[in-house]
């Protein structure tokens, strides 16, 4: 059998984990996953803080808050079937309460990418024009819908979306995605200032 050149075996292994990096997708999909994290908050804030209601840039706004919603919902389905086909780097040497904290860090923040663009999409009573070029029923208007929540639990779209809504802007919005993304990008710092090791290093530019 033919050998592959060593220079492209040196370049495939690259695209995926190592024992002691991450690859260039995971690499990509968690960077573009932070980009559309920051993206759907200045949208959503904005919309809050500098727009009137019912104006156009008041609804823009809105547009691209539901459209990058989505977005991380789709990139995060591409980040978990990459991540279970790829082993993930080592820690950096640290106390075993310290690798509890970052398994833990992490599987939280895997949560709330999934839990937000879920109660997002559940508790919005309009339609997502997907960046002004598709458009995306709101659940209110599905099938689905009407046979789980109208006559399966037999309550209104209010009593449905009110909760909903509540977790999605209060709890997890407002406090609990803050709190660990803040929490995240705190402790990465800390391993690259303070304890100088190659945790930042493994997800930017570690080969
Ligand atoms: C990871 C993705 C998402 C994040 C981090 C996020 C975050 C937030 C936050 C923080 C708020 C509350 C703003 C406030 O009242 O102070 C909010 C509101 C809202 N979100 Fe999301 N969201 C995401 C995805 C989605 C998706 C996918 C949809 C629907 C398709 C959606 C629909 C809404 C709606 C309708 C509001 C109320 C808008 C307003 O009050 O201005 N979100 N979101
Ligand atoms: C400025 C912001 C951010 C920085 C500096 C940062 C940095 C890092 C670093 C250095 C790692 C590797 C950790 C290790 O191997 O021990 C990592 C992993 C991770 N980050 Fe971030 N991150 C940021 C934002 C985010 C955001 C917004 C999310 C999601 C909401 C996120 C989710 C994750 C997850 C889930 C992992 C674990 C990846 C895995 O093993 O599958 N990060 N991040």
């Amino acid at each position: 059998m033919l050998e592959q050149p060593y220079h492209v075996k040196r370049n495939f292994m690259r695209i995926r984990n190592t024992i002691n990096n991450y690859g260039s997708v995971a690499k990509w999909l968690h960077w573009l996953t932070a980009a559309l994290f920051l993206g759907s908050y200045v949208s959503v804030y904005y919309r809050h803080w500098f727009t009137q209601d019912n104006t156009s840039e008041n609804w823009t706004a809105l547009q691209l808050h539901l459209s990058i919603g989505i977005s991380i919902a789709v990139v995060v389905a591409l980040r978990i079937i990459w991540r279970v086909m790829n082993r993930t780097p080592d820690l950096e040497p640290g106390t075993k309460m310290e690798h509890w904290a970052a398994h833990a860090g992490h599987y939280a923040l895997y949560a709330i990418m999934i839990v937000m663009p879920i109660t997002g999409y559940l508790g919005t009573g309009v339609d997502t024009e997907f960046f002004f070029i598709a458009d995306i029923p709101k659940f209110e208007s599905t099938k689905l819908f009407n046979t789980l929540v109208i006559e399966g639990l037999g309550i209104t779209p209010d009593q449905f979306e009110n909760p909903i809504d509540y977790i999605h802007k209060q709890i997890l919005g407002a406090w609990l995605a803050w709190i660990l993304i803040l929490g995240h990008a705190g402790a990465a710092l800390y391993h690259h200032f303070v304890k100088k090791d190659k945790t930042l290093y493994k997800m930017t530019v570690g080969k």
